[in-house]
């Protein structure tokens, strides 16, 4: 049956001239057929380098939109419509508003993980692995409204000791990952090293060896000696993780860290996309400007190297 759904990709994606780009949290079959796997900051950078017309992008509503502002003229489908970040979805553009309002001197810097609205309102746009160089490319005397992620903040707040004003978004995904679970693991595996994502809550990040976007993490388990691993962040990357270091152990902090968004994806719905050219993602010209200009900001300011 898989089989027979590969084939159809094949061709459906030849019919189309259509390019799959897949978030390293995807199910591992999906990461497995798709043309292209990584983390925000490099999908946005393939969306905006590709040729091919179509992007099938099987990742969340954010990840699509980008795509959509970074490359109009190419056809953008989500297979599911359903999947969203409910982090983006914590701040709205009439709540920045009222931020901005309350603070005029900041410099508004929001993550990846925003709706099209929020980054058209804001100067720059970040991910999490290069969040600390897009914020210390800004002038240093100006105070920083960052959104929607409170512990993305916290963790560039300690590594550049800027002043920051921060919304309470959080990323319900790896708010499950406990402080008890990291001490649980380290008693279990000693000699693993901790990789924890820069969403994770601050005790989990305090007892964590290493803070890094998902491609820093497979950059870093590539390069290292050790061949044990605590994966502090959603469960799908050890597909990925495993693949590209097969002598090597890899350990969810809990196998509860899974965006059921990110799940969302079939291959399947990967099919009806393609037949049917669903979920259309476009952003409104106005709005797709503005957002533009701080994402291309993103893109420019050195994005970091694993
Ligand atoms: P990165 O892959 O950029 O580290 O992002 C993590 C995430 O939560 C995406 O939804
Ligand atoms: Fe959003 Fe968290 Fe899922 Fe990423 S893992 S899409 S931040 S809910």
């Amino acid at each position: 049956m898989s089989e027979r759904l590969l084939e159809k990709i094949e061709q459906l994606k030849q019919q189309r001239n259509a390019v799959i780009l897949a978030h390293n949290y995807q199910p591992g079959r999906i990461q497995d057929i798709a043309d292209f796997c990584g983390d925000s900051l490099g999908l946005s950078i393939k969306a905006a380098e590709t040729d091919a017309e179509v992007i099938v992008f099987c990742g969340v509503l954010f990840m699509a939109e980008t795509a959509a502002i970074l490359s109009p003229e190419k056809t953008v489908l989500l297979p599911d419509k359903l999947a969203g970040c409910p982090m983006a979805d914590m701040i709205t553009a009439e709540q920045l508003a009222e931020l901005k309002a309350r603070h005029s001197d900041a410099l508004v810097v929001c993550y990846v993980n925003s709706s099209a609205e929020v980054k058209a309102q804001s100067d720059y746009c970040c991910t999490s692995a290069n969040a600390v160089e897009v914020i210390n490319s800004l002038p240093k005397e100006r105070r920083i409204i960052f959104v929607p992620d409170q512990y993305l903040g916290q963790f560039v707040i300690e590594r550049t000791g800027r002043d920051f004003v921060l919304w309470p978004g959080y990323c319900p995904t790896h708010a499950v990952i406990t402080e008890d679970d990291i001490k649980d693991k380290k008693a279990k595996y000693p000699d693993a090293i901790v990789m924890a994502h820069p969403e994770c809550t601050e005790p989990v990040k305090k007892l964590s060896d290493k803070l890094l976007s998902t491609g820093q993490m497979l950059a870093f388990a590539e390069k290292s000696t050790s061949q044990q691993f605590i994966i502090a962040t959603e469960t799908g990357i050890i597909h990925t993780l495993k693949k590209q270091n097969p002598e090597a152990e890899f350990i969810a902090a809990t196998e509860k860290a899974i965006c059921p968004n990110m799940k969302r994806i079939t291959l399947e719905k990967i099919v009806w996309a393609l037949e049917d050219m669903q979920y259309k993602i476009t952003v409104p010209e106005e709005i797709r400007i503005k957002a533009k200009k701080a994402i291309d900001k993103m893109v420019e300011t050195l994005p970091a190297k694993a």
